[in-house]
């Protein structure tokens, strides 16, 4: 692994400021996360379909539309439980989420909107619901998390191959990125 998925967990969870609080009033709602995960996903699902590469990326293969609402069911619902209090099992599940979308080929321009999509919608059920702010900004903050994890990979992954393939040092691979970036600005 060329992450240490856990340390990552706690990092992103001190610089969301993702509280013992956030975690406590995830766990209360986690009956009513499950609940709404399947219009989420519909939700979700249809605004990847509107757009053309989404949705052939999508019904590339046989059932995997299908395969795919049922994991995202799993996956909205373990936002609210934390698997075990947002530990190992979270952090190394959350990981593998994002290998399995780096082995897909879906980079940062698809995953980003695609969050946004569930906050955004997730935020438009909790208004009309009437639920707390303190929920909000606590599914708010797990969604940044694991939107940091998947793209995180995608970084990771790419670098480790383009190492591996060349031979160059990190290092190296961060001043090339640096100068490349001055010589485009
Ligand atoms: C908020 C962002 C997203 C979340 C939370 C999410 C969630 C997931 C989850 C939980 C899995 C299953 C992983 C496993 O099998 O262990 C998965 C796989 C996958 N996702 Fe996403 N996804 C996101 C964005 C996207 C986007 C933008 C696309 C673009 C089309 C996409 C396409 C796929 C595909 C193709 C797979 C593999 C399906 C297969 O098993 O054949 N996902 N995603």
């Amino acid at each position: 692994m060329v992450l240490d998925s856990h340390e990552f967990m706690t990092r992103m969870a001190r610089r969301t400021n993702f509280t013992p609080e956030d975690r406590a009033i995830l766990q209360a709602s986690a009956d009513w996360g499950l609940e709404i995960a399947p219009d989420m996903a519909d939700a979700f699902y249809t605004y990847m379909g509107n757009d053309e590469e989404m949705n052939a990326i999508l019904n590339e293969s046989e059932g995997r539309i299908h395969r795919l609402r049922e994991t995202f069911v799993e996956w909205f619902h373990e936002m609210f439980t934390g698997m075990d209090d947002w530990g190992t099992d979270y952090a190394d599940r959350r990981w593998r989420i994002g290998l399995i979308h780096v082995r897909v080929g879906i980079g940062p321009q698809h995953v980003v909107p695609a969050m946004a999509t569930v906050v955004n919608e997730v935020g438009q059920r909790l208004r009309s619901e009437g639920k707390s702010d303190e929920l909000h900004d606590a599914l708010s903050r797990i969604c940044m998390i694991d939107l940091a994890f998947i793209e995180q990979a995608y970084l990771e992954i790419s670098t480790a191959a383009v190492l591996k393939e060349t031979g160059w040092t990190e290092k190296l691979f961060k001043r090339m990125i640096a100068t490349g970036a001055a010589a485009s600005t």
